[in-house]
């Protein structure tokens, strides 16, 4: 990097007004970001995946660019960092490079990618503009294809037009996202920063156990066909397996529908939807394998029929080495204290990782809280995260 740009920094203000225009935003955030970004000068678009970004043409023409970014959307009575602070750190990057007039050797965009929280498909804006996208990710969206397809087109979207969002590899110089930790690590280590080293991979799929209805007051409790109490026998062993087997990964049991689902019938139908997490390819099949193992042992048990249903897959990914030394050096130039560490949240940053150079960082979460309204960062950590990104970027980029 160019010596007299080591002392730039983003504007903490405009950050601030930003985040804070965002937060009252947070039903229309999506149309928020792209108005926000063009009324700061940028190029908007919204892609056929439905990504929305602002670009700065900030290299020579023809230069390919270096996106920025993370996710506007939320999972039910998030907080809000996650996903936002990334998309306004992004903005922010953008709006210090202009403003200074730093001439870079890549465009720089600035991106909100679709449903990274998998409402529907899991990461399907990353998976869309990466050209990753394949039929069986549409196949079996987790709230059904119906609500999907109504989604779209609500959007103005359709699956069509998410197929054709995709880019070349060559018109991608790298990723770059700043996120929040939504775990302890960084405060245990006393670190401000946290550099990814890589992101676990996420399968989610839902098991039926099928049984009968019945009334609940005349039907004896040895001839009930609960299909509850599959569901249940079956969420404890996800657990005692994974604790007992599979140390250091994860599985979760985020749902169970009850049909009919009324106090005085025996349970016909539960769905029970999960997901687990790991770092390689043959630690999920392991994985799997034990779950769908311990989904017909508590059938059995209790002589119910089922059904396993696969949705999405997510492949585990590393971070660049490259990106992750700017990163580091970018906290050196800063006087930050950094530390290394894997993601065991999911991330747009591992359907990148495979088409161009990618990187993430993390800063700190307050009591390691995320997903939940409790999601805290101080507003300290966030401007830090916001240079790092920035100094990344221009030791990336600067001609
Ligand atoms: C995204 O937040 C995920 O890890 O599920
Ligand atoms: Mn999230
Ligand atoms: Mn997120």
């Amino acid at each position: 990097m160019n010596s007299s740009h080591l002392g730039l920094q983003i504007n903490a203000e405009r950050f601030r007004a930003n985040f804070d225009g965002l937060l009252r935003m947070r039903d229309g955030a999506r149309r928020w970001f792209l108005e926000t970004a063009k009324q700061a000068g940028l190029e908007t678009r919204v892609d056929g995946a439905g990504n929305h970004s602002g670009l700065l043409r900030c290299g020579p023409s023809g230069a390919p660019v270096l996106l920025l970014g993370s996710h506007l959307d939320s999972v039910p009575h998030g907080g809000r960092f996650d996903g936002a602070l990334g998309v306004t750190a992004a903005l922010e990057v953008l709006q210090t490079v202009q403003d200074h007039g730093v001439p870079l050797n890549t465009h720089l965009e600035a991106i909100d990618f679709t449903d990274e929280e998998g409402h529907h498909v899991n990461f399907v804006g990353s998976l869309g503009l990466t050209g990753k996208l394949a039929p069986e990710h549409l196949q079996t969206p987790r709230g059904g294809r119906e609500r999907f397809q109504d989604a779209l087109r609500r959007a103005g979207l359709s699956e069509d037009s998410l197929f054709a969002a995709g880019r070349s590899a060559a018109t991608l110089a790298g990723y770059l996202e700043l996120h929040i930790e939504q775990g302890g690590l960084l405060a245990q280590r006393e670190a401000s920063i946290g550099i990814v080293t890589g992101i676990v991979g996420i399968r989610s799929f839902k098991v039926r156990f099928l049984g009968r209805a019945d009334h609940a007051g005349t039907a004896l409790m040895e001839h009930r066909l609960d299909a509850a109490q599959g569901a249940s026998a079956f969420t404890l062993a996800v657990r005692e397996t994974v604790m007992a087997e599979f140390p250091g990964c994860v599985a979760t049991v985020g749902n169970m529908a009850f049909e009919p689902g009324v106090f005085n019938v025996v349970p016909r139908v539960v769905t029970v939807s999960a997901e687990f997490r790991a770092d390689t390819e043959a630690t999920l099949d392991e994985i799997e394998a034990r779950l769908a193992q311990q989904a017909s042992h508590a059938a059995r048990r209790f002589a119910l029929d089922l059904e396993i249903q696969p949705l999405d897959r997510t492949a585990p990914a590393r971070m660049d080495d490259r990106v992750q030394e700017a990163y580091a050096r970018a906290c050196r130039t800063l006087g930050l204290r950094h530390t290394f560490l894997a993601s065991g949240a999911g991330h747009d940053a591992q359907c990148l990782a495979p088409v161009c150079p990618t990187g993430m960082i993390f800063v700190p979460s307050v009591g390691g809280s995320s997903h939940s309204a409790r999601e805290f960062t101080r507003w300290r950590d966030c401007v830090n995260g916001a240079n790092v990104l920035l100094h990344a970027a221009l030791t990336l980029t600067c001609i």
